[in-house]
């Protein structure tokens, strides 16, 4: 009978519930938010007259001393404590006696652990969008160095029209600033104290909550106490918001993947970026992007599980929100260790721009030039240009050369409105810096667009 909650009971729980309850072997990552909540908490009931000076000061040494505790190791986490609350009070109160057991005045474990979780959140939204940010400085790195290489840019995986490699990577420069975006807007929306709800009506003690808000960091207090201790929205925002970064480091994996490929040759991850084979000898696989790409799975599969455990909850708090946590903690660390070896991947690999300026090549990327050309010089209208420049396409595949290498002959038969300066427009580089309208690919425009990642960054 050794439960705080043991008083209505005849009989001590079996050790089957206490493993099938406890929580305490994973909510212990949040022992120091636990701590400074408790601080605080006792901090208020102080300042009010419902603690004494003195007990606040064993109070705060005492929590004081469990911290150092845990942090050396030395401290017991015992599942029959089930959660680290009630693991964590025990302890102080086993260190200094009675005063311990004032603690717990106007408050529950359901204020207490809505405020450990949501600042844990709140606090990895932060980190994590400085190591977003860390990631697009080593993009932009890249971006740099390429501005003027030609890389063919493609719809269904299909040449299209030529780009070059810097416009390319600044799609992925815009995702990240909208991840980072979102991270931000909602570590702001959840900045809101949960402490002093209790278990779900508020307290009859005479608390200041925007006293314990003020000094936990928070920015004001929450409306409604029923809705607070339930509410996991801050959990499913930061699960949503990983899982859309994920999907947009998914996609630039698959395209290093690609990348990497003998069909592709535009890149090649450095060897302590890549993993070999145990049968095939030759073999130097791009295992950290395919792992990148395998690892969004599972971050999704967070978001949906925790989006299936609170849909059909009744107010307020129920124990199935304790499954809140672990998808959240592993999606952190997913994120985390997923936005540093991305970086580092794609500040060692070598960008093979040779290659990617031979892919352009072929399959007739400045195809849309030719209509361009016949729209703006010979005052064709868009669609039968058009239909023009899919006949010289058609005779390219005949004689199996590209349009923009194909002899002017050729394209005066197809329709003699065409004069010979048609050859500059169709060239691959010229096509790249027509595309001058905002937001495009010709170079001048890039640079514009690196200057503006380069400027909301700081660098
Ligand atoms: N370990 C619990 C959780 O993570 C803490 C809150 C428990 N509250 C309760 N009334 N059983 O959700």
């Amino acid at each position: 009978m050794d439960k705080m909650w043991s008083g209505r009971f005849s009989a001590s729980a079996s050790s089957l519930l206490d493993e099938f309850n406890a929580s305490i072997m994973y909510d212990r990552k949040l022992y120091r938010e636990d701590i400074e909540g408790s601080v605080a908490h006792a901090t208020m009931l102080a300042k009010q007259g419902i603690l004494t000076g003195d007990e606040l000061t064993q109070i705060t040494d005492g929590l004081n001393q469990v911290r150092s505790e845990i942090e050396s190791g030395e401290f017991e986490w015992k599942i029959s404590d089930e959660d680290l609350h009630m693991g964590i009070e025990k302890r102080l109160t086993a260190i200094i006696g009675d005063a311990g057991k004032k603690l717990h005045t106007a408050r529950s474990r359901n204020d207490q652990v809505a405020v450990d979780f949501r600042r844990y959140v709140i606090r990895k939204n932060s980190e994590i969008v400085e190591a977003v940010k860390l990631l697009m400085n080593e993009i932009i790195v890249v971006a740099d160095r390429h501005t003027e290489t030609l890389i063919p840019g493609m719809t269904h995986l299909q040449h299209a029209q030529p780009i070059n490699f810097a416009f390319h990577l600044g799609a992925y420069l815009s995702m990240f600033k909208r991840d980072i975006e979102r991270f931000e807007s909602s570590a702001e929306r959840n900045n809101i104290s949960p402490l002093g709800c209790a278990a779900l009506a508020g307290t009859p003690h005479n608390v200041d909550r925007g006293m314990t808000a003020e000094l936990l960091g928070f920015d004001s207090v929450s409306v409604n106490c029923l809705d607070t201790v339930s509410d996991r929205d801050f959990a499913l925002e930061i699960l949503f918001n990983i899982s859309t970064m994920m999907m947009h480091i998914s996609r630039l994996s698959e395209e290093l993947v690609m990348w990497s490929s003998y069909e592709f040759g535009f890149v090649e991850l450095s060897d302590e970026y890549s993993t070999g084979s145990s049968i095939m000898p030759q073999k130097k696989n791009p295992d950290v992007p395919e792992l990148l790409r395998g690892k969004t799975g599972r971050v999704y599969g967070s978001l949906m599980g925790l989006l299936t455990v609170m849909k059909g909850l009744p107010l307020a708090y129920n124990k199935d929100t304790q499954e809140d946590k672990e998808g959240v903690f592993d999606s952190i660390e997913t994120a985390e260790i997923s936005l540093e070896i991305l970086k580092e991947a794609i500040k060692t690999m070598e960008v093979k721009d040779y290659n990617m300026e031979s892919a352009c090549a072929i399959g007739h990327l400045s195809a849309t030039d030719l209509a361009d050309y016949l729209v703006e010089k010979c005052d064709i209208p868009f669609r039968e240009a058009h239909f023009i420049t899919g006949r010289a396409v058609a005779k390219g595949e005949e004689l199996k050369v590209d349009l923009s290498k194909m002899d002017f002959k050729y394209l005066k038969e197809i329709d003699a409105r065409i004069d010979e300066d048609v050859m500059e427009y169709l060239g691959l580089r010229h096509s790249m810096n027509a595309r001058t309208s905002e937001g495009g690919t010709a170079t001048t425009r890039t640079l514009e667009q690196l200057k503006y990642f380069k400027n909301y960054l700081g660098a």
